[in-house]
């Protein structure tokens, strides 16, 4: 399966940042195209304007969270089925930030998994670590704790994605050790097995924290990294581009 790449825009962009967006599209040539899946998930106020910018490239659109319901009196939020009327195919849940600035629990998660795909989108399901987790040596039961309980069983597995992203790697310039990245991964992977049976070999496994021009090759070549999880370099084309050539020059 091709690596995807997926950019996430966070709380950043105005109207004047579709330029950058306009190069991405540019820049995802035929040739990068055929290797690697490029997303990103804009703040939503931008979802619509890039749906209509994106035309032909290819490059798939994303909300960066959504409501378990599909409407009502819910002030603020969106739903799935909003973020795929406006022209995204995929949705991030559960990320560490909705996690810790808006008390959302895996069981929480796992309900907005579920209203991903009841309206037709990818659920990109994300999970990781803190710092005194990984010091304690409890990140591997942390994040297959934290898995089991946000990735309902009855989802179609090829509507899901898992984005690995330790807390403390996100926004930080600090990475984990390539070996630790292939242990999570390894980890992740068979608790998948476990959930899905046979089709839990092919869900993708995002790796995101940090990742940038300068270290994208040697994280995305590590075993079970089926892609990436991009915040701050996604923003710019100049930087978002160079992670996904990087994907697109390895050989699996
Ligand atoms: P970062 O963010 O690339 O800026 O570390 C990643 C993320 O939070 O998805």
């Amino acid at each position: 399966m091709k690596p995807l790449i997926a950019g996430n825009w966070k709380m950043n962009g105005l109207s004047a940042s579709l330029a950058e967006f306009d190069a991405m599209v540019a820049g995802y040539d035929v040739v990068l195209r055929s290797a690697v899946d490029l997303m990103v998930c804009p703040p939503t106020t931008l979802l619509t304007s890039m749906a209509v910018r994106v035309g032909t490239s290819g490059i798939a659109l994303g909300g960066q969270d959504c409501h378990a319901a599909i409407q009502g009196a819910h002030t603020g939020c969106i739903s799935a089925e909003m973020i795929a009327d406006a022209g995204g195919t995929s949705v991030i849940v559960g990320h560490s930030e909705r996690r810790a600035d808006h008390h959302e629990t895996s069981e929480m998660v796992a309900a907005k998994a579920k209203a991903a795909l009841r309206a037709g989108l990818l659920a990109i399901i994300c999970v990781g670590e803190t710092k005194s987790e990984r010091l304690e040596g409890k990140a591997l039961a942390v994040v297959g704790q934290q898995l089991k309980e946000s990735v309902p069983v009855d989802l179609d597995a090829s509507r899901v994605v898992i984005a690995y992203e330790p807390v403390w790697a996100i926004g930080t310039g600090l990475t984990p050790t390539t070996a630790d990245v292939i242990e999570m991964h390894a980890h992740i992977r068979a608790l998948l097995s476990d959930l899905f049976g046979a089709a839990g070999a092919s869900i993708r496994i995002l790796y995101g924290g940090s990742v940038k021009p300068s270290n994208a090759a040697e994280l995305l070549s590590a075993a079970n990294v089926g892609g990436a999880l991009v915040g701050g370099a996604s923003l710019k084309a100049a930087d978002f581009l160079p992670i996904a050539q990087a994907a697109a020059a390895i050989v699996r």
